[in-house]
């Protein structure tokens, strides 16, 4: 329970909640409502529906729902206090001394374990046989203040340490097994400096354990994927890179957890790292949303210009044109910071190239330009480049080029062009449909239970009537959220359905029916005749349980006179009906 939900009350009640999604989010007007693209699903169509008026908003297809705290904490992966002090700061309504309880996880034994391998590697390091890979630290660069910002700790040459320790404190091997820090009875990581790997919300879930002494050893040992540790869903150093990438207005995108760890010894940190270089969706969806404006500064041998072409390709094709900052072939960022320091990689970053000059230099690398064959495909590629580009004037910058490069008519590029372009189809705004709610195909009388719920949200005597006439619901998750609401009225004497999100956000048994009732297809205000017919309904079905109950009871009973009672009670339901 939160103490503090009348400050969270007055800060929600002073923002627009289609301000803020709408800053994160295009939204188009439809009638009363805001609709845009849900980032909670993979779609592109806009299934999301932001009301003015209720101060929510709603997936029709994957029935997300909530208030603004909701959308900011899943949006940006941060924590109810964190959403309440960034729109509290907003409306200059001071939250620092507000008190909140940390969420219960069903992974905090797990996150545990974590925290301590943590502070358990860092003590390692810090001791007397840390000494060798402190020293390999620091020819590399890393100082004790670089150590401790990225909890940089070292796991022994002991083959079992840390698992008799997390065993000696209740984890059992087949836990630590199971979430990578045993293998068997023994330790997984032997004398590697190892590197805590976070997830979006900083929490450590993995670890990416590196050599440092002259071994023929795979370089990097990581965690494997596990129901806490999924690489594809993170970006290391993205709880970090959240508040820099803000201030900073761009997001640099690097392949490994050294080169972030480098850039930010000279003061960049809206940095994230791929830690393998496929982008899944679920980090074009993170990226996008620590802003628009992405710097790919990926290795510059021939693997890293690869994933650069390949992932730049990826993220055009989701309407984000990144940058590229080029390196010279074959340093990555860590290095290229090293040998040239810190100004000469500012100047990289700040004349980054945008992505199609970067791919239109590389294709040209490749052409033999005594060649006819070759120079006109070159560029009818590179006008193929150019029909990527939403920008008329980036398009006709680079015609103009080509055409002056080789004496081409501008004209005869530009038909080129629009030949590309007709054969495109395009989605015009004023095309897509919004979509309606779907009715379910739930039976009549859970419809009926979940509307007389829904209308207890908008009809204040709904509430009254179902407390008054002990209407009874069939599943825990229904009678818990009907006493909370008649709780939540009691006590606050009417019930705000953006407020409510607030107040039962950590109620997980009833959160998913509550969303699922909310994105529902339902009716808002009622009469209390027409609400009587509703109550009806769900009185049926409850007698239809007893006497489907009863007659199994009948069933199994073997004593007659048990027997003819038991129909006697189901004659008498049968009559009510
Ligand atoms: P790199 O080989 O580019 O790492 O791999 P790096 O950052 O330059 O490392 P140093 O400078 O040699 O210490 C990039 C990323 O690929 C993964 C790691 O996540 C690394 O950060 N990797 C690399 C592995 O998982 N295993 C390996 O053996 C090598
Ligand atoms: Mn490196």
């Amino acid at each position: 329970m939160f103490m503090n939900n009348d400050l969270a009350n007055e800060i929600r009640a002073k923002v627009d909640i289609v301000d803020i999604i709408g800053e994160r989010i295009p939204l188009v007007a439809r009638g009363k409502n805001l609709f845009g693209v849900c980032p909670f699903h993979d779609d592109s169509n806009p299934s999301m529906c932001v009301s003015r008026e209720k101060q929510i908003y709603t997936c029709f297809s994957c029935h997300a729902t909530g208030n603004v705290f909701t959308f900011l904490m899943n949006y940006e992966h941060i924590d109810f206090k964190t959403a309440l002090k960034q729109l509290g700061d907003k409306v200059g309504i001071n939250t620092s001394g507000i008190h909140i309880e940390k969420k219960v996880s069903k992974y905090d034994k797990l996150y545990d374990a974590y925290n301590f391998s943590v502070k358990y590697f860092q003590n390692n390091l810090s001791s007397p046989v840390g000494k060798k890979a402190k020293e390999y630290l620091k020819k590399r660069g890393i100082d004790d203040n670089v150590i401790k910002e990225f909890e940089i700790g070292l796991s022994l040459e002991s083959r079992d340490d840390l698992t008799k320790l997390l065993t000696s404190k209740n984890y059992d091997l087949a836990t630590l097994n199971r979430i990578g820090l045993s293998s068997d009875d023994h330790d997984i990581y032997i004398d590697r400096i190892m590197f805590p790997l976070y997830d979006v919300s900083g929490q450590t879930v993995g670890f990416s354990g590196r050599i440092y002494k002259d071994v023929d050893m795979n370089k990097y040992l990581n965690t494997k994927e596990t129901e806490i540790f999924k690489k594809g869903e993170m970006l290391y150093h993205y709880h970090i890179a959240r508040d820099e990438c803000r201030s900073k207005n761009s997001v640099i995108v690097m392949e490994g957890f050294m080169d972030v760890i480098r850039a930010s010894t000279i003061g960049i940190r809206n940095t994230v790292a791929l830690m393998g270089t496929a982008l899944t969706k679920e980090q074009i969806s993170l990226l996008k949303r620590l802003s628009p404006n992405i710097i790919l500064c990926l290795d510059g041998d021939d693997p890293g210009v690869h994933a650069t072409l390949s992932i730049g390709e990826t993220l055009l094709k989701e309407g984000l044109e990144p940058k590229v900052i080029p390196l010279p072939n074959p340093e990555d960022p860590d290095s290229y910071i090293i040998k040239n320091g810190k100004d000469k990689f500012i100047g990289l970053l700040e004349n980054a190239l945008n992505f199609s000059d970067f791919k239109i230099n590389k294709l040209k690398e490749s052409v033999n330009f005594r060649s006819d064959e070759e120079t006109s495909n070159y560029i009818n590629k590179v006008i193929e480049e150019a029909s990527k580009l939403t920008d008329p004037i980036r398009i006709e910058v680079i015609l103009k080029r080509l055409a002056k490069e080789f004496d081409i008519g501008y004209n005869t590029l530009e038909m080129r062009l629009n030949a590309l372009n007709t054969k495109k189809e395009v989605k015009q705004v004023a095309d897509i449909t919004i979509p309606h709610k779907k009715s379910s195909n739930k039976d009549k009388y859970i419809k009926a239970m979940e509307q007389v719920i829904y209308f207890m949200f908008y009809n204040d005597f709904a509430i009254t009537q179902v407390e008054r006439e002990h209407l009874v619901f069939p599943t825990e998750a229904m009678r818990s959220l009907t006493s909370e609401i008649i709780y939540y009225y009691n006590k606050y004497g009417s019930v705000n359905i953006a407020d409510f999100y607030t107040y039962i956000q950590d109620k997980e048994n009833i959160l998913t029916l509550y969303n699922e009732i909310i994105a529902g297809d339902y009716l808002e205000k009622t009469t209390k005749d027409e609400l009587f017919l509703y109550f009806k309904v769900i009185r049926e079905y409850g007698r239809k349980q007893e006497i489907n109950r009863l007659t199994n009871l009948m069933k199994k009973e073997v004593d007659p006179l048990e027997q003819a009672k038991i129909v006697e009670r189901i004659r008498k339901l049968r009559l009510g009906e």
